[in-house]
């Protein structure tokens, strides 16, 4: 087994924690990132964790010919996880082109290169967007995918098509869609966590930051969804088990010797939990209360989704470890512990 892997966006939020998981597994680890949403200092929490050093180059995936040459300098790649990619569901909104351009053309340069040197394993970061709000929950890899509510949406709706289209006309790409429901917290060593650049757009920093007292109160946004306590609910899961998801991904697709391989996974807890429980988890974990203001619906927000979990249980063999308490004690710690450094 060819233990080298490249980890597109590995010094981003899920990047990171898969790099450290990858490295305790004694992976050799290729970062590119070009930090447009992230800190070189993340390096060094990941080496402070593991011990480990791995190789980072900074540029970008749009940069084919930067591409080719990386390849060209590192034949002995086996795998690619790919995460590099925009996320801001508001921002694809307004900025519809920079999105595709820079979500599709990395993932087809990425792709090119895979055919051209001979790269056979690929796990592409995808998202339980793809199936909007469903009929019936929880939701299976089966369940219907709905039009994307938004570009970036329907950018990780077309990146599957790309691959699977890709893996079925390939002799030799395999690959596998990881679907995740809504990862939070961070590695428990505090070290490394979410580094959200400006204001929060999800929960969990945004309750964080209000607890530290970066925020005056936390936006509830709607308590009159058809929802046992009136919040939307979601399937959050700790963002180390998500981690490992991926190395798992990565040795079932060195597993598979038949092409082609094209598998879908949901990575979720398979519980839904609301944002007065996500709330009532924070205060039980810091003993600190928040300020709340229940503002109006936030635009685009589905009511409620969790994880069928049991094709990722059964086939991949992983299923979420951490409670939600200790998922969230991990966010605060790891909020606690970078201002104290930062401030
Ligand atoms: N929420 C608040 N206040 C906040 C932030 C969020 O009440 O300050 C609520 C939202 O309205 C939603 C829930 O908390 O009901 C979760 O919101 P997040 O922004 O944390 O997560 P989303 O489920 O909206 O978005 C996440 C990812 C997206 C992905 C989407 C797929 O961040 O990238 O899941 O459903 F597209």
């Amino acid at each position: 087994m060819n233990n080298k892997v490249l980890v597109t966006g590995g010094t981003g939020y899920i990047g990171s924690h898969t790099v450290v998981e990858l490295l305790e597994k004694d992976f050799e680890v290729y970062i590119i990132d070009n930090l447009s949403n992230s800190r070189i200092e993340v390096l060094d929490g990941i080496y402070a964790i593991t011990g480990k050093q791995s190789e980072f180059e900074k540029f970008d995936l749009c940069d084919q010919d930067r591409l080719r040459t990386f390849f060209k300098n590192n034949k002995d790649i086996g795998s690619i996880i790919h995460f590099a990619a925009y996320k801001a569901v508001g921002e694809s909104v307004e900025k519809p082109l920079k999105y595709y351009r820079n979500n599709l053309l990395s993932l087809m340069n990425l792709l090119d290169g895979m055919e051209e040197f001979h790269i056979p394993n690929l796990v592409f970061s995808s998202s339980c967007t793809v199936y909007g709000q469903a009929e019936n929950l929880p939701v299976t890899e089966k369940t219907p995918i709905k039009p994307a509510e938004s570009p970036y949406g329907n950018t990780k709706q077309i990146s599957e098509e790309i691959i699977q289209d890709t893996v079925y006309s390939s002799k030799f790409i395999k690959s596998v869609s990881l679907r995740y429901f809504n990862p939070i917290g961070a590695h428990p060593s505090a070290l490394i966590g979410e580094l959200p650049m400006g204001v929060p757009d999800n929960l969990v920093p945004y309750i964080t930051q209000t607890g530290i007292g970066i925020r005056d109160f936390l936006r509830v946004f709607g308590n009159d969804y058809n929802t046992p306590d009136g919040s939307a609910i979601r399937d959050y899961l700790h963002v180390v088990d998500l981690a490992k998801a991926h190395v798992m991904a990565i040795e079932r697709l060195f597993e598979k010797k038949s092409t082609p391989s094209y598998e879908v996974f949901n990575l979720g807890t398979g519980k839904g939990v609301s944002v007065f429980e996500m709330i009532k988890s924070f205060e039980r974990v810091s003993g600190r209360k928040l300020n709340l203001k229940v503002l109006d619906r936030r635009p685009g927000d589905i009511e409620k989704i969790w994880a069928d979990t049991r094709h990722a249980n059964n086939e991949l063999g992983w299923k979420t470890e951490s409670s939600l308490d200790e998922a969230v004690k991990t966010a605060w710690d790891w909020e606690k512990h970078y201002r104290k450094s930062n401030l």
